[in-house]
């Protein structure tokens, strides 16, 4: 396995190996691999000749008071956990190397990165599809490989990729849980111990709202409220809650009313400080 800094030199390794016939598969990440991520690299590992693993915080998609100096890092980790899954390349380029003092470029999907999570965060999506169209032409990958927990990043994505014609496959991977049903996230390691074990409640709301839909409960307004009663049950509640919504699964609209479509159920919710997404599909 090689760790590359330079964009010169992974685009250059990237031509080259599309010139001999290899195709490439990109895992974009923030690092402190989970799980979640060795999925992902498990999927492209099987995909394709090349593996490449981009390791990078993206200072762009964080707004002015969120996490970024505190997201957490784990480099050697990191390329252990690499290594162990048989990626070929760690892409870990530094802020001036993707952003050098003349950038003045950004991407931008302008309708669906408006709800949800671009509600409260309007500048994420922009630094999202902007990185990423980086990293697709600095790795010139056939697939990329995003997890299903973001869901409207995935979204947003693909719709990047279909607008701006990337010839480039994008595989949406299911989510990976831990064994008490909470959503894989390097940002689950904010959480102190109290609240990792309240966090679980998310995937039980969650669940419990998947099942009266099986049941035959299809108003979603009545789902969202199940959501809020569970995950306000106790006198005091622990969640902050930022959204609890329910979308049609292909072109992310809101649903009101009768689910017709295959949706989705959505949450973000703010517990100790940490903000924390999940979301699950609704089918019979
Ligand atoms: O999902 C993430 O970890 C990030 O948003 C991504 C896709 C690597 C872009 O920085």
């Amino acid at each position: 396995m090689q760790q590359i800094e330079s964009s010169k030199e992974i685009q250059a390794f990237a031509l080259e190996s599309r010139r001999a016939g290899k195709s490439i598969a990109l895992v974009p990440t923030m690092g402190f691999l989970h799980d979640g991520h060795l999925e992902l690299m498990h999927k492209a590992r099987a995909q394709a000749d090349l593996v490449i693993v981009s390791i990078f915080i993206n200072p762009i998609q964080f707004g002015p008071n969120e996490d970024l100096d505190r997201y957490p890092q784990d480099l050697e980790g990191d390329l252990n956990k690499c290594r162990a899954v048989g990626v070929d390349i760690v892409f870990t380029p530094t802020r001036q190397a993707l952003y050098p003092e003349s950038f003045q470029t950004s991407v931008e999907v302008t309708k669906i990165t408006k709800c949800l999570c671009g509600a409260g965060r309007p500048t994420h999506f922009q630094g999202v599809t902007t990185v990423v169209s980086k990293l697709f032409n600095l790795t010139l990958p056939d697939t990329a490989f995003f997890g299903e927990k973001d869901f409207q990043q995935l979204a947003v994505i693909r719709r990047m990729v279909t607008d701006l014609s990337f010839p480039i496959k994008i595989i949406g991977v299911p989510i990976v849980r831990e064994s008490d049903g909470l959503a894989m996230s390097s940002r689950n390691a904010y959480l102190p111990t109290k609240e990792r074990k309240e966090a679980s409640g998310i995937f039980a709301a969650l669940s419990h709202a998947q099942n009266l839909y099986k049941q035959g409960h299809k108003e979603s307004e009545e789902l969202g409220q199940a959501v809020l009663k569970q995950l306000g049950e106790k006198i005091e509640s622990p969640f902050q809650v930022e959204y609890i919504k329910i979308y049609d699964a292909w072109n992310l609209t809101e649903i009101s009313g009768l689910i017709t479509t295959p949706a989705v159920l959505l949450i973000a919710v703010h517990l100790a400080g940490t903000r924390l997404i999940d979301n699950l599909l609704l089918e019979n």
